[in-house]
């Protein structure tokens, strides 16, 4: 489905993501964990491309978008929710969704989003900045499907949110790759909700993968120890 091989991204002189490859495979939900500072917002703007990777190769299936600017990228099939949310405050909860369209919005694709996140139904009329920050969670995520990604990704989307919520976020992915059987790519903190959505997890630190589990051969202590470094 997506395929990074080799690449490197920083910032002016200083590397931040080192020879870096991983694939993600089809209806695959794969977490990305590691501590502040280690690299996964950096290698994720790289794949959205709002920070361009200065070599290697990243493919969309069997397209190359490594040289694609962000706006190409998403019209090939790739949805970004980006750390914090990023919501239009003063726009409302409609009019947030409709900004990540390409062309008119189906009715289907209408009924499912308010399927999977009521809340933003009641609300589509209020202001994105009027929502609480589990809200505007979900409404960046209304935001990234409404343009039917080929696969999803997202950059800690339990920052600052109640654990309640953080579960109700948990399932909303997994009935996202379930309903619309794409891909997802999610980095956390979170070991808990790693668990719960995860059917692969890479620990990265200072910009390299140093561990690699599949969900049947996962061992939450371990990762909890490396995180805890
Ligand atoms: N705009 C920037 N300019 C220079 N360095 C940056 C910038 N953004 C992040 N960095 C540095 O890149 C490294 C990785 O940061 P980041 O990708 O944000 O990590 P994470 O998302 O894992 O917390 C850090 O050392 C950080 O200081
Ligand atoms: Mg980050």
């Amino acid at each position: 489905m997506l395929g990074v091989n080799n690449i490197d991204v920083g910032y002016n002189k200083s590397r931040v993501i080192h020879d870096m490859s991983f694939k993600v495979n089809p209806e695959e939900i794969l977490v990305i964990m590691g501590r502040n500072g280690m690299g996964k917002t950096t290698l994720l703007k790289s794949l959205i491309g709002i920070l361009p990777s200065t070599s290697g190769s990243i493919k969309l299936g069997d397209q190359e978008i490594a040289g694609m600017d962000s706006y190409q990228r998403v019209r090939s099939g790739i949805g970004f929710v980006p750390q914090g949310r990023m919501i239009f405050p003063s726009l409302t909860v409609t009019e947030n969704i409709l900004s990540g369209a390409r062309g008119n919005v189906a009715q289907s694709t209408w009924d499912e989003i308010y399927a999977l996140f009521p809340v933003l139904h009641e609300m589509r009329k209020r202001k994105g900045g009027n929502l609480s920050g589990g809200q505007q969670q979900q409404l960046a995520i209304a935001r990234a499907l409404v343009a039917n990604p080929k696969i999803l990704i997202l950059d800690e989307p339990t920052e600052g949110i109640q654990p309640s919520i953080i579960k109700d976020i948990g399932r909303a992915l997994k009935e996202i790759r379930n309903m619309r059987k794409i891909a997802i790519i999610v980095t956390e903190q979170v070991v808990s909700f790693m668990m719960d959505v995860c059917d692969r997890v890479l620990v990265m630190e200072r910009g390299r993968f140093i561990h690699e589990a599949y969900r049947d051969s996962l061992n939450s202590d371990k990762i909890k120890a490396l995180l805890a470094v």
